[in-house]
């Protein structure tokens, strides 16, 4: 990108506070009394705008900015900012009736109706004009506004829809084949059409992976997911780029969904390259008893598509959502120490969905920060609570978190691995990527996210839970790793196929062979509900369910073996000492403490410290220009102790500490030393 980056909303001194605010679904009257609440709470910034394309524009061409410019004019006179959206998620009812093409259309072929959101065929010539065109009005008649901190461009690309299946996408898919690999021959080649009597002899007969009888060409597939993500992200492109030209100087951002049962259509990484300001919405599993680690996880992974750096969470909820198939409310502080928990993992603040409830609508059941209930209710004091809080943390800006390992991530392997006839439906990406997330939580260890391809040398350790699509580049990358002196912990059924869903050549894992000194011989997915029990020299035994596989090492030792199973008497868990480092192989879906044992003794042999603190407290450091941070969040029911290395000032109580830091039963305490 040749424009500066602004890593935060213009103007903005204190961190982000506030929600989606959708004044246009109360009358006017009511405007007031929000503003006047919102400095209750201690709002700092809005989100305006985002489905509002149809008032704005109620007929092709007539514009009504009448009310978007007295309520700008309302929040600038009240001191709050605005995050300003393209509202380019919902096309207007007129525009459909132009253009009904532009509703997507399923596998199956059939096509979405107007009258939810988010039904855009992001290939359509006609969309893509009629969003520039609205995106347009808005930069030049907001573009200098006071109020405007930020552009929020589009909403959650990628969600409800991202792949569409017409002629429109079909025509634009094969120019997007042609561009990546010019000649037919290249692309029966990367598709493999010779199996299955596939091959093309003409651009024309090629289509989108459209409903087939049995499993459709897997490098097709994988292709179309990589075609959608680009079409996508194009559009976001298009309106970003006239949103720099035509309102110079306010950061672009677009709201990302980050954890990975939000949205799994969109590669992030390459999103991330292309935001001014990284942005995430996170909703917590509410039947998850622990939901705090998918909370960390998915701020983890938002921080690492940022390049490190601060971002900011722009939705999450004040209390029960209204979508999950029971929406649990929040217990009491959940809510601050979720917002908090963000914040303590690079989050410049913390936004929700949304202001104020709705009365219509489908979402009418959704939390807000102002409720039903008004300001008599304990969600509105908490948000009034929270409101306060985060005003005392306005000097963490900038500040930057501290993390011991790396966790590798790639959305492509994981689109690849999810496709049809596996061997085993139990073995799952994202499964193991959480379940391995799940155990560097509980051992206090912080990670970032990387992509395979990516730069690693500052990490003592690192893990890939889940590398079934490996290219070239990336195992170049991880045995250059081991050989200076890394320590890599790789999962089962990693390593297997290239870019093309391809198996790389000679025995498993073709990509991984060499750094993990091992071959696998053969898979050997267990029956439904069977486990197996694996052994170790002085060693607890560990337990794996689903998935094992028959290891022959070449050069690697035997940590443990299979005890029983398919594969009795074979390695199961492998260590290959390269260079001046160690590759780590664990070839069976272990279970969560199993996981747990592996990860810390690898975690011990990269030399990272052994942090034997109370379960439950979660703890993380920012460190910047005016101290260091240690953020200590306590999910626990009972008090929990934190030792200092150091005296420190605790800024939500204003107390000086020394040594040990008391966290009182689900709070939070942030303590600068
Ligand atoms: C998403 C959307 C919001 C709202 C919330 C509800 O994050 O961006 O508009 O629908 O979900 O949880």
């Amino acid at each position: 990108m040749d424009h500066p980056r602004y890593p935060r909303p213009l103007g903005l001194d204190p961190l982000a506070y506030g929600g989606d605010y959708n004044p246009e679904q109360w009358p006017e009257e009511v405007w007031a009394e929000d503003v006047r609440l919102m400095r209750e709470a201690g709002v700092t910034m809005v989100s305006v705008g985002i489905f509002s394309w149809a008032l704005l524009e109620p007929e092709r061409g007539q514009y009504e900015f009448g009310w978007l410019d007295r309520l700008l004019d309302l929040l600038h006179a009240h001191g709050i900012r605005a995050d300003l959206a393209t509202p380019t998620v919902v096309p207007p009812a007129w525009f459909y009736r132009d253009h009904p093409d532009a509703l997507p259309v399923t596998r199956e072929g059939t096509r979405y109706a107007f009258g939810s959101r988010g039904a855009i065929c992001h290939s359509s010539p006609a969309y893509q004009h009629a969003a520039a065109t609205i995106t347009e009005q808005l930069a030049r008649r907001y573009g200098t506004h006071p109020a405007v901190a930020l552009w929020h461009v589009h909403n959650e690309y990628g969600v409800p829809v991202s792949d569409c299946y017409c002629d429109e996408s079909a025509a634009h898919f094969r120019r997007w084949l042609g561009e990546r690999y010019g000649t037919l021959k290249e692309l029966n080649s990367a598709w493999g059409t010779a199996f299955w009597g596939q091959r093309y002899t003409r651009w024309d007969d090629i289509q989108p992976p459209r409903l087939t009888p049995t499993a459709g060409n897997p490098a097709q597939q994988l292709d179309y997911a990589r075609f959608t993500n680009d079409a996508v992200l194009a559009n976001f492109k298009r309106e970003r780029d006239l949103l720099h030209r035509l309102a110079p100087g306010i950061p672009v951002t677009t709201n990302f969904m980050t954890a990975l049962s939000q949205c799994q259509s969109m590669d992030y990484w390459a999103w991330g390259r292309e935001v001014d300001l990284v942005a995430n919405d996170h909703y917590l599993v509410a039947e998850d008893p622990r939901s705090q680690i998918n909370l960390a996880m998915a701020a983890d992974l938002t921080r690492s598509v940022a390049g490190g750096r601060p971002w900011l969470l722009l939705e999450h909820s004040t209390g029960a959502v209204n979508w999950q198939p029971r929406n649990l409310v929040k217990r009491p502080g959940e809510l601050a120490r979720n917002s908090l928990a963000h914040v303590a993992r690079g989050s410049e603040g913390a936004m929700f969905f949304q202001w104020r409830a709705s009365r219509s609508g489908a979402e009418k059941f959704h939390s807000a920060m102002l409720p039903h209930a008004g300001t008599s209710s304990r969600i509105w004091r908490e948000v009034v609570a929270l409101g306060q809080e985060l005003g005392k943390l306005a000097e963490i800006r900038d500040s930057l978190v501290q993390t011991d390992a790396a966790m590798l991530w790639d959305w492509e392997s994981w689109w690849a691995q999810r496709l049809e006839w596996r061997p085993s439906v139990d073995l799952d990406a994202r499964e193991r990527a959480e379940a391995w997330y799940t155990a560097s939580w509980d051992a206090h260890l912080t990670v970032d996210f990387a992509h395979p391809e990516a730069e690693l040398s500052r990490y003592p350790l690192v893990v890939a839970p889940a590398l079934y699509l490996t290219t070239e580049a990336a195992a170049r990358n991880l045995r250059q790793y081991v050989e200076n002196g890394g320590t890599l912990v790789v999962s089962c059924f990693s390593g297997i196929v290239d870019e093309h869903d391809t198996v790389h050549p000679g025995p498993h894992p073709g990509a991984l062979r060499e750094v993990l000194g091992l071959t696998v011989e053969e898979f050997a997915p267990l029956r439904a509900g069977a486990a197996v029990r694996l052994e170790g020299d002085g060693q607890p035994p560990l337990r794996a369910e689903a998935w094992t596989e028959f290891v022959r090492p070449e050069g690697a030792e035997t940590l443990w073996h299979y005890a029983d199973g398919p594969t009795a008497g074979g390695p199961a868990v492998t260590r290959h000492a390269l260079g001046s480092g160690r590759a780590w192989y664990v070839s069976a879906r272990l279970d969560g403490d199993g996981l747990a044992r592996v990860l810390r003794a690898a975690a011990a042999e990269a030399g990272l410290p052994e942090r034997r603190l109370p379960h439950d407290l979660e703890v993380v450091e920012r460190v910047g220009e005016h101290g260091r941070y240690l953020f200590a969040v306590n999910h626990g029911a009972a008090a929990a102790d934190l030792p200092l290395a150091g005296p420190g000032t605790e800024l939500l109580t204003g107390a000086d500490v020394r040594d040990v830091l008391a966290v009182p039963a689900g709070e939070t305490r942030v303590v600068r030393y």
